[in-house]
Parts: C-alpha cells; structure tokens; sequence
C-alpha cells in the first residue's frame, strides 16, 4: 500500500556505478577511479539518513549504466505528470528507457517531449519552495531552453528560466537549492547577470543564502531538503552556522566517489510527491 509520508523519494542503488566517460567537468581525470566499495557505504549511509524522513522507493540498478545512480535526472515529477528526461548526452541516453518503464508501473503519467528539445529533469528543473507553483529551470549545459513552453504546458506551472554559466555547475541542482520557508541556497557566480536579477527580484533579500565557492565546490547546493532537515555532503561552519540560525537541521554524510562524477546527494534522488 502507497504510504501517507508528506516526502518521498526515487533512489537507484550503485551495484553498476563508476566513472567511466567524461560529461562534465568533475570526471575529468577520474575515469575508473571511483571506489565501488566506498560508494556503496556513501550511498548506504546517504539511503538510511534519507529513510529517516521520507519513504524511499528504489529501481534496479542496470549494467552498463553508471550514471543511473542520479535519478533527479529521469524526469521532473509534479503531480501524477512525469515529464520524461531527453539527455543531451549520447552515454546517458539509454538510461531514459529505465526511467520511464519505473515511473509509469509506479502509477506516473510519463510524458516525452519533441525530439531535438533536451531536458534533464529534477536536475534542471526545481520547485520554489515559497510558492509551489513556481518551477526554476537552468539551460545552457544540459537542458535546451526550448524545453520551457512544454514545461509550461505539460504541467500548468509558471516557470523562470535562468541561464547557467559556469561549467562546473552544469546542471541547476548543483548551485541553486530552494528550502522549506521559501529561503534559497545558491551560488551567484554560477549565474549570467540577467539571472542573478530575477533571483534578486523574485526572493527577498533575507530568504537569499549565498554560499561561497568553497561551499559550492563541496556541493552545498547540492542538498536534500526535507521539511527543516537538509542532507548534503558538507558545509563549512559558516554556512552550517547561517542554516542553522534560520531553524535547518544539518545532516553532513560523505558523497566523495559520487563527486568523482559530478554528483551529491540531491543528484542522487527525485522527489516523486511533488504537489
Ligand atoms: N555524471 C552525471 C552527468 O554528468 C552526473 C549527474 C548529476 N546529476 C545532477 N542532477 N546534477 O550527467
């Protein structure tokens, strides 16, 4: 039977996952050096600091497929609508497949969009949590801003785009991390010019949590927000200082083999009750 808990989340475990091609800046130089035995302990620890708080459903791994692991990249889920990913990357593409057959036996109405519009879903595409009908959408790396009237579309929501620009911070999960109470999380300098002023506008200026590179390098942005706890790899006292001061609960557990790959904890999971 479905459970009532306010929070549930999609995660795939890391039987099949390593580094073994470069998509994006992280992998560069990291091909087969992921440590399969350390990542499984990291994601254990991340999967029953996560079960603490919310239920989560798991997919099976699938050879061959190491980035699998991020399932915030299978789709954007809000509602019973399931807006499938379409990856820009050649290495990824298969995994969509996968992705869709979960969603769709989990009861989820799976939409495709367009070929040629690429979309990589919760990676790109993040609820506010001021106003729930507010959807942050990055382009520039992954996602193609052609993707935003389907989006618009598909799920009736007002969506913002922002335009990415540091290719670190290639999809928006990873700089940019709207929290419970509608505060904001974020890395400016991930940001074009014109983004960073919707930002200003859109999110009072004491919602507005700027990290600093350090933080951002170690996937502070990357985080898990659930109700006032958030889940990340680290956070340096100040930053844990300023969360804590705004009534957030910090759970700091270790994500290095999956930032070999470009990924923390947020990659690693989808919300799937987004309402
Ligand atoms: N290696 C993966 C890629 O480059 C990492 C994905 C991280 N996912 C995320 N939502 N930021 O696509």
């Amino acid at each position: 039977m479905r459970s009532t808990n306010e929070f549930r989340f999609l995660m795939c475990p890391p039987h099949h996952f390593g580094v073994e091609y470069v998509i994006n800046p992280w992998m560069q130089g990291q091909v087969n050096a992921a440590d399969q035995e350390l990542a499984c302990r990291q994601w254990m620890q991340f999967h029953s600091f996560m079960s603490n708080y919310a239920d989560v459903a798991l997919m099976p791994a699938v050879s061959g497929l190491p980035d699998l692991v991020f399932t915030a990249n299978a789709a954007l889920v809000y509602r019973q609508v399931a807006v499938l990913s379409s990856f820009r990357c050649m290495e990824r593409q298969p995994e969509a497949q996968y992705y869709a057959e979960w969603l769709s036996s989990d009861g989820f109405r799976v939409e495709t969009l367009p070929s040629g519009i690429l979309f990589e879903g919760a990676g790109d595409a993040l609820f506010d949590r001021g106003s729930n009908a507010l959807l942050w959408f990055g382009y520039g790396f992954r996602s193609s801003e052609t993707a935003v009237p389907h989006l618009k579309r598909s799920l009736d929501v007002e969506v913002q785009e922002l335009r990415l620009r540091d290719p670190r911070f290639y999809h928006l999960d990873t700089c940019f991390c709207p929290l419970e109470g509608g505060y904001l999380l974020y890395y400016p300098a991930a940001f074009d010019g014109q983004a960073n002023e919707v930002i200003q506008a859109r999110v009072p200026a004491d919602r507005r949590l700027v990290v600093s590179e350090e933080d951002a390098i170690h996937f502070a942005c990357n985080a898990v927000n659930i109700g006032k706890k958030i889940i990340l790899n680290y956070a340096t006292r100040d930053l844990a200082a300023r969360l804590t001061s705004h009534g957030f609960e910090l759970i700091q557990t270790r994500m290095s083999e999956f930032m070999k790959a470009g990924g923390s904890t947020k990659c690693l999971s989808l919300r799937l009750n987004e309402v």
